[in-house]
Order: structure tokens, then C-alpha cells, then sequence
């Protein structure tokens, strides 16, 4: 049963914080942050831009316009994937990216190349020159770099030459990994470049060394880019190479560019800094803002109390900045990193009085509790009888009656056999603990196997939620959920005996300790189906709707053969028929739990929906539901699946495993179900008979890959309708069969009900 039975009830805090990220899940999704003019496309192959930068093929009014259409991009549509270019007079660059934060563009130029025969005969030489008309080259960020044994390199503008000399004798001569003159030598750029040639030249034609060293080279690159090795001597080991230009609105200063509000650039909640390289202006979003500077309500204001969390207590988001402040009765400044919030001390007399009573009368209860608990001890027979009487043999009978002997009634089992089974609750035979009660292994008296759940001893409310899992269960026969074979009342807590299932939970196989899971795609597809057959089962078959408000990765429990047993049923939840709303205490497991039943604490079916999403997210990735140990942003994983997906970044979260197994059309297929398991508002979510239906559908398909999709996609409908009318009748179907049709691995195992 694994240490799977815990049950988090959610301090208020947590609640609240879990609220707000959904309500930042719904900002995010309301406004798509917009980084171009309305109708413009902003993504050329993997490049994506933002105004001020813009194609023409939706007119021109997509890019900033100037003269020189600096700020245009060409997209080559005739290549794959197609590629942006930036137009200059005499060249075109390709474009690798473009920051808006920074202000940089990356392009690649070509690099000038020298080289020579063993003769000294000259066999190839270029010198590639670079221009673009307003944005200079990045002095900041680029090298010039030379590499050769004989070489004379230049890099030159309209008004300055600079460069560097290498040379060596012998290829011992050279440090590898050092580019100080010896092979290699480097300079740095000057501010205000816009154009440069580059030219290599050779003093003594690399007679005596063109064996290690036939051609010299240079080039200006990205600071990082290149690191120089010996054996970089033979030649480079590349043609072209990445640098990084600054851009700009050209050709005004700050100060002249605000005094024609028609011309500025620069638009609400940002500022306006003069460019340190080059000869115009940068825009900026003020701090607290983010967006795109140069749009129409492109800076938008940061939510810092979602994003950050700031604030121990309370916390306003205001425009720009935000304000802690600390609930009545508490001082201090409510921050995080500042003294956070504290409980005003008052000391009266009067309290102190008042103090000493109380703990005097609690001391004088906890006395007389002690000696009624001593005095309780030692007639424990009446008190189990007591509760046989008021609690469990009703209850019990009452489900009895119900079942009207169906099937074979779960075994009520005496004190005795069980302590047999377990070796007298022996420490040695626990599988696990939880917040429900422990789980111990036994073996009844003919070696049948069995899991063993105990209530934590005197907790009313574990009683409860014990005999309302016996209620449920009791109920329910399905193949994928896991079987009650009994139950024992006889103890002054209750006990529940179930089959034992041998293999662990799914929590266990995914998220194995230290190596790698061995759970095939196959396998996760197959138990992703299974529970959600057994969910569906629950929301649609029972007898009354069954909510089970738990599910997640290690209430799945597999067995023998890897099939999933949905466990724990201590939450469920019995919903009657006519509809009514169920309101009740909030409780699940974090990083599972519904953000809207959360936030409303209504319960529908769409919050198994939600949970089941997460098990989803968790069987492609991996991860787990919730970690601390993963960065803030991906903490949560459904919010970092959503994230993922959202930045077609999908399957950099993928489990290699997965990846390597699954066909990516299937991936993402699974992926989109589990994104829209995970939608924040529940009526978006889809119901666990669609679910369980596209599950299907994809397990059908994997085995039968002749079958084409839509013809398939109705024979599942086909079946599962068949099903759902079978459900509100009189449930039975002739389940056990083993042949291995598509119709007998669609349909879910129901063999009675009531
Ligand atoms: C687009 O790319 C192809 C292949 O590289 C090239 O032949 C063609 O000239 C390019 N078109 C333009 C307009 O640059
Ligand atoms: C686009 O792809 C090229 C190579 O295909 C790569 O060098 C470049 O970094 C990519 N750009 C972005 C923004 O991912
Ligand atoms: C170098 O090239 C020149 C001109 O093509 C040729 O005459 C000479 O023989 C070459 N030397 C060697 C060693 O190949
Ligand atoms: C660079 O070379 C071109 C011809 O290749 C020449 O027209 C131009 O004047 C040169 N520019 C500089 C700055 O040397
Ligand atoms: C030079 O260093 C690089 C990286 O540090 C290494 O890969 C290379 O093998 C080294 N070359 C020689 C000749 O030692
Ligand atoms: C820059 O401004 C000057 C005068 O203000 C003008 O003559 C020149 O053409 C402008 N250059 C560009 C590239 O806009
Ligand atoms: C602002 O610039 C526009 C366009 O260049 C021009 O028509 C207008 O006269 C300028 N206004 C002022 C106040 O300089
Ligand atoms: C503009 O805003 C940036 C970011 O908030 C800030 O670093 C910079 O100092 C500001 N510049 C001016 C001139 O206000
Ligand atoms: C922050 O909120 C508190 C309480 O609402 C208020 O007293 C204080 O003036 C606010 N501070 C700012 C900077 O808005």
C-alpha cells in the first residue's frame, strides 16, 4: 500500500497562495503579452522579434521604418526551417536571435581565410567585409580574433585600423588553450564600428610550416565563442561565425528624441537611455514593468505578489511596485526579507492572571483526563463493544443489506486472525504509513496474501473516513481498483483488508530512487488508460457518482503484471444523483489538488480530472508533482508542464525514456490530454470519459497501427456509449475473457454492482 495514505488538510495560508497562482494562470492566459502590432507576424524559422523589428508581407507599418530599413527582416521562406536575414547594402546576414532586453543581434559573418602550398604558392585568400548602416558592431561583446603561425591580420572601419600578429616556429612552441600571441592573438573592438574588412596576410607565406600550419585566419566573433587549440592550427574548424551588433533608434539623443512625442519611440511606463555604441536611443520598461518599450501599452506592470511572493501576510500589487502590509493584531513590515510579521506583545496584569488560571485549570484536565484515560484503558472490552454497537456493526450491516449477497460478501475477519496474519502488528511487516494509518503485510491462515490498513489509534475522524472507504469500496468491483476482501471491527480501531498488491506504487516505479526508471512507454500509456478506465468507472458506473478526491502517483498501485490498482479511497466521496453541489473541507494532496475546488471548494468530478492531468504530466516527465528541490518556476509541475507547452519547450521536460520509445505524434497527443486535464477552470477540463476515450484510442492504435484514426476514434465512442447505457441498467459484462480484441481491452471490467 506504500506510505501512500497521507491526507493533507491545507493551513490557510497555503490556500491563499495557491489561489493567487491561479489567478496569475488566468492573467497569463486572459492577455497574451503582445510583442507586435496587431496582424504581424513575429516568427521567422526558430527566430522569434518583436517590434520595433518586423517583416513587410503584412505592410509596412509592422516594422519601425527609417531610412535604411534597418529594422526589417527578410524571411527566406524556400529553405527549411525558413531563415531570417537583415537586409545592408552589400551583404545580407542571417540573423541567430534578437534581445529586446538587451538590445543585441546576432548574425554570422564569414571568416577571412589565407592559406598557402608547401611552396609558398598562394592557393586561396578572402577578406570578407561586414556593414550594416545604423547598428554598430557590439564592442562590448565580440573578439577579433587571428590564428596562424606566419599571420598578419587586420580589421578595419572608415576610421581606424587595428588588429594583431601571430607567429611560431613549431607547433611545441604553441600553449594550447592560450591566445596570446604564440598561434593565436586577439584584440579588442572599438565603440562606433558600423563596417569593417578584414584581411589575413602571411609575411613569409608559411614556408617551413605549412605542414602543421597552411592557412592563416581571422575573424570577429561572439567574446566565448571561439577557445583556441592546437589543432585549430590546421585550419578552422568553421566558416562562419556569430556576432553580436547593438541596435538602436537611430540618429537622435534622449533628450532631442522627446521633444516630438509624434517621433519618440519610447511609450508609457518606460524610460529612454542614449546607447552607450552608436548614435541614437534604447527604450526600457521602468522597474516593476515588463513587456515590449516600444508598443502601445507594450510595458506592462509586474504582479510581484504572484511572481515573487514577497510578502509573509498581505500583499497589494500596486502599479510598479507592490506594498506588505501585516494583518490587525501583528506589526512589522510584512516582508519576506525584512522582519516579516510579528504578534503584538501585550502584557497586562490582567492577562497574566488570566494565564495563570487557565493553565491551572488545563493542568487539572489534563490530570483528570489522564486518570479517565487510565480508568478507559482498563474497561477497553465495553468500550469495543460500545462502538461495535454505535458505529461498525451498523454501518456494517448496512452495507450488507445493501449488497443483498451479489457477490461474495467481504469476509468479516475476528482480532485473532488478523493479529495471526500480521505476526502481532509486527514492526518488521509494515509496507507503510500514512496519514490514514499504517499498512502491514499478513498472511491468512490458508496464504493468501493481504494488506492490512490500521487507523492511528483514538481518531474519531480516521474512523470516519475508514468506514466511508468501506462504504465505497464495498460498492465497487472493478478490475483497476483495488479489491476489499474484508474488514475487522472488532479492535478498538478498525481495520480494512484488502488484496495485496505486490509491485509497489506507480510513485515508486516512476520516480525511482537514484537510477533511471525502467517503466516503458508502453507500460505508462497502458496504466495512464487503466486508472483513467477506473476513474470513469467511478464517476459514471457506480451506483451513485464516486469522487475519488485523491488520485496521484502513489495511490496507483501496480501489480504482478504492472496493471494499475487505484487505492485509498478515505477522501472519496459519495455523490448523490440528483446533482446536488458537494461543499466541503478542502483536502487532497498538494500538487494534485484542483485549483478551482481550492479556491471554491466545490467539488465536482473535474478535480479527479485535474489530479489525474498531474499523474499524466508525471508519467511523460517523470517529475514529480511538487519538489522543492526544483527551481521556483518549475516547483509545481502542472504549472511547469503548462509552461512547457505553452513555449513549445515540451519536449525538453520529456523523460528520455519516453522519448525514446514513444513516437513524438503520440507524445504530444498525451501531452495536450494531460494540458487540458490541468485547464484551471474546471468546466474546460474534459470529462473522464474523454479521457479515458483518447486514451484508448492511442492504445488501440499502438496495437493495431493499421488502423486509421477516425475510424478507430468510433468504435472506442462505439464502445464506450455501448458501455454507459450497460451502466445504467443492471451492470454486468462478461469481463475475465482473455482473447485480445480491441472491444474486450476497451471495455471495462464491471461485474456487479450493489
Ligand atoms: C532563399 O534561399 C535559397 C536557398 O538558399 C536561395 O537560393 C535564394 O536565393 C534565397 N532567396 C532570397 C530571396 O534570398
Ligand atoms: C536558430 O537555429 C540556428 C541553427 O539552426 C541556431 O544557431 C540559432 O541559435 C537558433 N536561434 C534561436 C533563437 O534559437
Ligand atoms: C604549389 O603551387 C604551385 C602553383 O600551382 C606549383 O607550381 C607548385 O608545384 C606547388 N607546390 C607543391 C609542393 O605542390
Ligand atoms: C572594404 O573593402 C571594400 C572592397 O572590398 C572597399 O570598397 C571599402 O572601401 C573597404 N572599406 C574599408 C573601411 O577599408
Ligand atoms: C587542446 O585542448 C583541447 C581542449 O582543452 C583538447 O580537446 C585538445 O585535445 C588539446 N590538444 C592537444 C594537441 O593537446
Ligand atoms: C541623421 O540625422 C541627420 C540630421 O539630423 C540627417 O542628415 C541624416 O540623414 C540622418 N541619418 C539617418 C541614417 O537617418
Ligand atoms: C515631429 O516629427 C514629425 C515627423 O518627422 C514632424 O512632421 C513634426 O513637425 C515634428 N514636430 C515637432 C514639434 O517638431
Ligand atoms: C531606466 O530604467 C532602467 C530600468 O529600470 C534603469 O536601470 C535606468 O537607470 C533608467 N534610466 C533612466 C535615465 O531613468
Ligand atoms: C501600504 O499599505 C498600508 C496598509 O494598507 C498603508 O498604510 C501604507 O500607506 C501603504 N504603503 C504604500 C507605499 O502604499
Amino acid at each position: 500500500m506504500g506510505g501512500s495514505m497521507l491526507l493533507h488538510r491545507l493551513p490557510l495560508r497555503v490556500v491563499l497562495l495557491l489561489c493567487s497562482l491561479v489567478a496569475l494562470f488566468s492573467v497569463v492566459t486572459a492577455d497574451v503579452v503582445q510583442t507586435t502590432k496587431p496582424g504581424c507576424v513575429n516568427r521567422c524559422g526558430n527566430l522569434t522579434f518583436a517590434y520595433p523589428f518586423g517583416m513587410n508581407d503584412a505592410g509596412d507599418d509592422c516594422y519601425f521604418k527609417e531610412e535604411s530599413k534597418s529594422f526589417l527582416i527578410f524571411c527566406n521562406d524556400s529553405t527549411d526551417p525558413p531563415t531570417p536575414r537583415m537586409y545592408s547594402k552589400d551583404s545580407n546576414f542571417r540573423v541567430l536571435d534578437i534581445s529586446m532586453e538587451s538590445h543585441e543581434i546576432s548574425v554570422t559573418v564569414f571568416v577571412a581565410k589565407d592559406c598557402y602550398n608547401s611552396s609558398g604558392t598562394s592557393l586561396y585568400n578572402n577578406d570578407p567585409h561586414f556593414s550594416l548602416p545604423i547598428f554598430p558592431i557590439s564592442s562590448a561583446k565580440n573578439k577579433f580574433i587571428a590564428v596562424g603561425c606566419n599571420t598578419y591580420a587586420t580589421f578595419s572601419g572608415s576610421t581606424y585600423v587595428t588588429g594583431c600578429l601571430s607567429s611560431c616556429h613549431s607547433v611545441l612552441d604553441v600553449i594550447n588553450g592560450s591566445c596570446s600571441g604564440i598561434g593565436c592573438c586577439e584584440t579588442s573592438i572599438p565603440r562606433d564600428a558600423y563596417r569593417y574588412n578584414i584581411s589575413v596576410t602571411s609575411y613569409n607565406n608559411h614556408l617551413g610550416i605549412s605542414e602543421f600550419n597552411p592557412c592563416g585566419y581571422a575573424f570577429v566573433a561572439q567574446d566565448g565563442f571561439f577557445s583556441f587549440s592546437t589543432d585549430n592550427l590546421r585550419g578552422p574548424p568553421f566558416d562562419m561565425v556569430p556576432l553580436v551588433v547593438d541596435w538602436l533608434i537611430p540618429n537622435q539623443t534622449c533628450d532631442d528624441a522627446q521633444k516630438n512625442t509624434t517621433t519618440y519611440m519610447c511609450r508609457e511606463n518606460s524610460n529612454c537611455t542614449d546607447a552607450e555604441n552608436g548614435n541614437g536611443y534604447q527604450c526600457h520598461c521602468l522597474k516593476g514593468f515588463q513587456g515590449n518599450p516600444y508598443l502601445q501599452n507594450g510595458c506592462q506592470d509586474i504582479n510581484e505578489c504572484v511572481i515573487s511572493q514577497p510578502c509573509v501576510e498581505i500583499c497589494t500589487n500596486l502599479p510598479g511596485t507592490y506594498n506588505c502590509s501585516c494583518p490587525k493584531g501583528s506589526r512589522g513590515d510584512g516582508k519576506k526579507d525584512g522582519n516579516g510579521c510579528t504578534p503584538t506583545k501585550r502584557f497586562r496584569s490582567m492577562d497574566i492572571v488570566l494565564g495563570v488560571s487557565i493553565s491551572f485549570l488545563l493542568v487539572l484536565l489534563g490530570v483528570s483526563w489522564l486518570y479517565w484515560g487510565l480508568r478507559e484503558r482498563k474497561i477497553s472490552r465495553r468500550r469495543e463493544k460500545f462502538f461495535l454497537e454505535n458505529g461498525g456493526r451498523l454501518m456494517l450491516q448496512k452495507i450488507l443489506s445493501e449488497r443483498e449477497g451479489s457477490i461474495e460478501s467481504a469476509r468479516i475477519f475476528t482480532d485473532e486472525e488478523l493479529k495471526k496474519a500480521t505476526d502481532h502488528y509486527h514492526e518488521s511487516r509494515i509496507l507503510g504509513q500514512g496519514g490514514h494509518g499504517t499498512v502491514y503485510r499478513g498472511i491468512l491462515a490458508d496464504n493468501t496474501v493481504v494488506a492490512i490498513k490500521k487507523a492511528k489509534i483514538f481518531d474519531r475522524s480516521q474512523v470516519e473516513e475508514f468506514i466511508n472507504e468501506l462504504i465505497i469500496l464495498s460498492q465497487i468491483n472493478h478490475r483497476n481498483v483495488v479489491k476489499l476482501i474484508g474488514c475487522c471491527f472488532e479492535t478498538e480501531v478498525p481495520l480494512l483488508v484488502y488484496k495485496f498488491v505486490t509491485n509497489g506504487t506507480l510513485s515508486d516505479h516512476i520516480h525511482k530512487c537514484g537510477h533511471e526508471s525502467t517503466l516503458s512507454w508502453r507500460a505508462r500509456l497502458r496504466i495512464a488508460g487503466e486508472t483513467a478506465g477506473a476513474l470513469l468507472y467511478l464517476h459514471s458506473c457506480a451506483s451513485a457518482q464516486i469522487l475519488h478526491r485523491d488520485i496521484k502517483s502513489t495511490n496507483i498501485l501496480l501489480d504482478e503484471n504492472y496493471t494499475a490498482q487505484v487505492a485509498d479511497f478515505g477522501a472519496s466521496r459519495l455523490v448523490p444523483l440528483d446533482g446536488t453541489q458537494l461543499t466541503m473541507l478542502v483536502q487532497g494532496t498538494l500538487g494534485y489538488l484542483d485549483p478551482e475546488y481550492l479556491c471554491s471548494s466545490q467539488l465536482t468530478e473535474k478535480s479527479d480530472v485535474y489530479s489525474f492531468g498531474v499523474v499524466l504530466a508525471e508519467l511523460l516527465t517523470g517529475l514529480r508533482a511538487l519538489s522543492f528541490e526544483r527551481a521556483e518556476n518549475e516547483r509545481n509541475l502542472s504549472l511547469y508542464f503548462a509552461s512547457a507547452i505553452k513555449g513549445e519547450r515540451l519536449f525538453e521536460i520529456i523523460n528520455p525514456m519516453v522519448l525514446n520509445e514513444g513516437n513524438p505524434e503520440e507524445i504530444t497527443e498525451v501531452a495536450m490530454l494531460a494540458n487540458q486535464c490541468l485547464t484551471v477552470k474546471g468546466e474546460d477540463r474534459p470529462t473522464m470519459r474523454e479521457v479515458a476515450m483518447e486514451l484508448e484510442v492511442l492504445r488501440a492504435m499502438d496495437r493495431h497501427p493499421w488502423l486509421n484514426r477516425s475510424g478507430d476514434l468510433e468504435e472506442a465512442e462505439h464502445l464506450l456509449g455501448e458501455r454507459s447505457s450497460e451502466c445504467d441498467g443492471i451492470l454486468r459484462s462478461n469481463a475475465s475473457g482473455s482473447d485480445d480484441s480491441i472491444s474486450n481491452q476497451v471495455a471495462f471490467e464491471i461485474e456487479s454492482r450493489r
